[in-house]
């Protein structure tokens, strides 16, 4: 059984994806057993309780500078025995020292379809932002690996939904987490602790 760290910083839906995917036995061979914040009084924080998985807080804001935040979240990860990390919705982007130490242990859930509409400033709302005022037709989700290049690890699952003339951001956030986050990422992660993800290059195989 993997231990598998959730990294949140706010409402935490796609924490409760897991969980309810964990309660329905769809995480095969790994259990939530940390989660992490980098804000206090979170929602994310409240769901992980209401479950019984511990919490920890490593408020970003009483950390000068990323490196001191990145170690602080690093040494709580070895100390939590985690085997996978998962950032879902976790709002700061961390430096090379995590990467090192769980190097192809950790993923992310983007909240559209890797390369377009990602890096840096591109999180949470700004994302459905931009991708209405581009004129795209389709959006979607994308789980990846995370390495240096934000958001730019190797992919482990895209899904895609159509956007409609009338979508606002508001809308087209909702469709893409309800629709695409909240399958793709507790698929990913099972996926993961059954050791059927093979990480080639800048790509992944699934096996
Ligand atoms: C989700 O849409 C997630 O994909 C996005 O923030 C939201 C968090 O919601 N993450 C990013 O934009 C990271 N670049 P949640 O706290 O309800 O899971």
């Amino acid at each position: 059984m993997l231990n598998i760290a959730v990294l949140v910083s706010g409402g935490g839906t796609n924490l409760q994806a897991l969980i309810d995917a964990q309660n329905r036995g769809e995480i095969k061979n790994g259990r939530i057993t940390s989660v992490i914040s980098s804000k206090d009084g979170v929602y994310a924080l409240e769901r992980a309780k209401q479950n019984g998985i511990p919490t920890r807080v490593i408020p970003r804001k009483e950390y000068s500078d990323i490196h001191a935040y990145t170690k602080a979240v690093t040494e709580a990860l070895i100390e939590e025995k985690a085997d996978l990390v998962v950032y879902a919705g976790f709002m700061t982007i961390l430096d090379g020292q995590i990467v090192k130490a769980f190097e192809g242990r950790m993923m992310n859930v983007h909240p559209a379809l890797i390369p377009s509409f990602c890096g840096k400033g591109f999180y949470g709302l700004h994302v459905h932002e931009a991708v209405l005022a581009s004129g795209v037709k389709l959006t979607g989700a994308t789980v990846h690996f995370v390495t240096e290049d934000c958001d730019g690890g190797p992919i482990i699952i895209q899904k895609a939904v159509n956007i409609n003339n009338d979508d606002t951001p508001e809308t087209l956030q909702k469709r893409v987490m309800e629709q695409c986050e909240w399958k793709i990422l507790p698929k990913a992660v099972s996926l993961f602790c059954e050791g059927r993800i093979k990480i080639i290059g800048n790509k992944t195989v699934v096996e």
